[in-house]
């Protein structure tokens, strides 16, 4: 950070806070690579397992996050982020819940319906519980703003371009790879990833996480919890 404020001290104006953050994550990920992709059928589907085992928590945080947001405007938007990622068909849109469409992407790849149902209604493994555990325990005890602004890891990361020109990029890679192991319905197996994309829903959240850290995580305290927050959230990653 250019600025010799200090974390929880001084308030720090939101180009700092945002230039702090990032500055975080860049150091954490020059010591943690991404790892390889599964490029078979039988590794891609082994980690689809794993990613089922103790069920889907998608509505668990964002649930907690529209619960808590107390500002009118914020809340509205979240409800929106609600369903694109909890089932736009619920409400008569097109898409799925991301649970579902991952569902559709392991069963492309030969899981049965079946045991997806019984991994995700199978506990977690100890480091799954402590790691999720903190995550969703952490939605019912930070302020509103600091929830919000946690997204910045995850979807927010999708800001930079770097990043964006990366998961596009992959998308065009995903489609080949498919192609050459022969997965039937590669729109059906996709659909995840796509949404997950900058060109899916996901495009519209980005900019929220964004937005709402600038304006409301505005004092020395609430910035020193994020800071917190957001390197904890690096390391489950
Ligand atoms: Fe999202």
């Amino acid at each position: 950070m250019a600025t010799t404020k200090r974390w929880g001290r001084d308030k720090l104006s939101p180009d700092e806070l945002m230039d702090g953050l990032e500055d975080i994550r860049a150091e954490w990920k020059q010591g943690h690579p991404a790892r390889a992709k599964a490029t078979t059928i039988d590794a891609i589907a082994e980690r689809k397992r794993r990613a089922h085992q103790g069920g889907d928590g998608n509505h668990r945080f964002e649930g907690e996050r529209y619960i808590n947001t107390t500002n009118k405007d914020v809340r509205r938007f979240q409800l929106r982020k609600l369903i694109d990622e909890g089932g736009q068909d619920t409400v008569g849109g097109p898409v799925p819940s991301h649970p579902t469409l991952s569902r559709w992407h392991s069963e492309e790849f030969g899981l049965p319906k079946e045991e997806i149902d019984a991994l995700e209604k199978s506990d977690w493994s100890p480091e799954e519980l402590v790691s999720n555990g903190w995550y969703y325990w952490m939605h019912r005890t930070e302020p509103w703003p600091v929830l919000l602004g946690s997204a910045l890891v995850g979807e927010g990361e999708k800001r930079l371009p770097e990043v964006r020109e990366q998961m596009i990029q992959d998308l065009e890679e995903t489609k080949q790879l498919y192609e050459k192991l022969g997965i039937k319905d590669i729109e059906r197996a996709m659909l995840n990833q796509r949404e997950h994309s900058p060109i899916g829903a996901d495009a519209d959240h980005v900019v929220f996480g964004e937005d709402v850290t600038r304006a409301f995580v505005d004092t020395p305290e609430l910035q020193e919890r994020l800071r917190r927050v957001f390197i904890f959230r690096l390391q489950r990653r």
